[in-house]
């Protein structure tokens, strides 16, 4: 071999590792090098998204971690969530491996963990062009009036009783039933002192139990997921999961096989469109799977996020802010009268309602990391390298509390919001509970109808007051919870007709 040619192999040899050494030194900062095996993963602690919130005071807005074998990248700033989900947002449209997406999301099959391709197009265009338009969200007010005219009555049946109400199953009562009957034309809850209709009980509390189950342990971390794949099997959440899914489908099979026999209803659910639509479909075996799956994922997505919105808007109203109790109600009584309940027609015409359901999810933003997105090429962040397949997280709750962009950002004053323009559809980056960009909820628009609706007609039928104490403390789970369940006390301002017809 001559001088030349040994010359050219070392240069061969020696590029690929002085680049990879060179990019290392572009990383983004780290906290500490990590441990042997799990990198960083101990720093997440409990709840991630304070710990990380923590880390990015300490080293600033952009973090480079290493989550076992994965490399991850987080950010906590309002232009590096631009870069992250506007600018760049084709870089980081996909997910990482979540294990949730293997046995119980039925391969990947579902949207919200499928990486981003010719499936997740397909299934993204079947949700915004078919399922959540706007006219087919209107179409299913009727059956949103019905439920919450069965909330209104199981505060008014508590208030009678003399007793509290538990607002977190008053809330989920509200939105699994709406949800499921949009869907599946189902409905798996009676409130409280409302009489047993056609609801199989046990048959709801094993969907209750399954899917609060795999929606608790969907959005945690899970060592499978930070360890090379012939090592997944170490994992114990792997069996677990394993179980979960075979309750899944037992149940999902019994609604889809219902569905497929009651063929040419007048009032078809979103079960029926799907099945529809691949009527004919060479893989209809499969998109039956795959039908059950979005059930499964929309149920997951829709419930408790809605649901936890709302409980943490009384918790702040009734244990931190009670004069915006007395500010909403003036603002009720005045666009709306005490006549009627709160129509969606109403809304635009509520400011100050508004204000407050944007403060809310300013500062308790119900899925705090949204949901991981992946880069599928090498980026550049803030100067930074992002390598290929980085996790990458916009830790959104860090962002709704930054004292840079909020004065007193822990305080609950819906009063920052009014005049300004600034919402939460994913417009504006210092408020993302929806996420923005390819990613973004499809859910969003039935998401907020949901929140307001019940929202303000909550406040508007009933005069409330705490039942005894509460921190205001986060549980953490696929969604943050209020530690402690939320208890008050309810006593109507509306006539009782008004409050129990479902006719507005
Ligand atoms: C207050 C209510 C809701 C909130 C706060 C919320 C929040 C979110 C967030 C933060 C994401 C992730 C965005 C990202 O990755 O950047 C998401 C994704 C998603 N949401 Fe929602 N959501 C709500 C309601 C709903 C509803 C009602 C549905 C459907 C019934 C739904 C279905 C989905 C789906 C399918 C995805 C995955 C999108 C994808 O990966 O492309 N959500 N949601």
């Amino acid at each position: 071999m001559d001088l030349v040619t040994a010359f050219i192999v070392l240069l061969v040899i020696l590029l690929p590792i002085l680049r990879g050494l060179f990019q290392r030194s572009r990383l983004p900062p780290s906290p500490s090098f990590g441990l042997p095996l799990i990198g960083h993963l101990h720093l997440l602690g409990r709840m991630p998204h304070q710990s990380l919130q923590a880390l990015a005071k300490k080293h600033g807005s952009i973090l480079f971690l290493r989550l076992g074998i994965i490399p991850a990248v987080v950010v906590s700033s309002v232009d590096l969530a631009k870069e992250v989900l506007k600018n760049q947002d084709l870089t980081f449209a996909s997910r990482p491996y979540f294990l949730v997406g293997e046995d119980v999301g039925y391969h990947f099959m579902g949207m919200s963990l499928a990486g981003y391709g010719d499936h997740w197009k397909k299934l993204r265009r079947l949700y915004t062009l078919e399922l959540f338009t706007a006219k087919r969200i209107d179409s299913f007010l009727s059956l949103r009036l019905e439920e919450l005219s069965h909330m209104l009555s199981a505060v008014l049946y508590a208030h009678e009783k003399n007793q509290a109400v538990n607002m977190r199953n008053l809330l989920t009562c509200f939105t699994f039933n709406t949800i499921t009957r949009i869907l599946m034309n189902k409905r798996y809850f009676q409130h409280q002192g409302e009489e047993l209709q056609g609801i199989d009980s046990s048959e709801a509390s094993v969907f209750k139990a399954v899917l609060s189950e795999i929606t608790e342990i969907s959005l945690q971390f899970h060592i499978s997921e930070f360890v090379p794949a012939y090592l997944r099997w170490m994992d114990l959440s792997v069996y677990h999961m394993r179980r979960l899914h075979a309750d899944q489908d037992k149940f999902l099979q019994k609604i889809v096989d219902e569905h497929k026999y009651e063929k040419n209803k007048s009032s078809k659910d979103f079960m029926d469109l799907m099945l529809e639509l691949f009527d004919g479909d060479p893989k209809g075996d499969n998109m039956i799977k795959a039908a059950m799956t979005y059930l499964q994922e929309l149920v997951s997505a829709g419930t408790e996020t809605s649901a936890t919105t709302v409980e943490w808007t009384f918790g702040e109203i009734l244990h931190r802010a009670p004069h915006v109790l007395t500010k909403a109600h003036e603002e009720l009584d005045s666009v709306v009268g005490r006549s009627r309940l709160v129509d969606e027609a109403d809304l635009p015409r509520l400011p100050y309602l508004q204000a407050i359901i944007k403060e809310a999810f300013r500062l308790h933003v119900p899925v705090p990391l949204l949901v991981p997105h992946m880069s599928m090429h090498e980026a550049s962040l803030d100067g930074y390298h992002v390598p290929k397949g980085a996790t990458t997280i916009v830790n959104a709750y860090a962002i709704g509390r930054d004292p840079a962009l909020w004065d007193n950002p822990l305080e609950f004053r819906p009063e920052r919001f009014l005049g300004s323009s600034m919402d939460v559809k994913g417009q504006d980056f210092e408020l993302l509970p929806f996420g923005s960009g390819r990613r973004a909820c499809p859910g969003m628009g039935l998401g907020l109808k949901t929140v307001q609706l019940a929202l303000a007609n909550l406040i508007h039928g009933f005069d409330w007051k705490a039942s005894g104490q509460n921190a205001l403390e986060e549980a953490a789970g696929a969604v943050i919870w209020l530690k402690t369940p939320l208890e008050a006390v309810g006593s109507p301002r509306l006539q009782v007709e008004v409050l129990t017809s479902c006719h507005i």
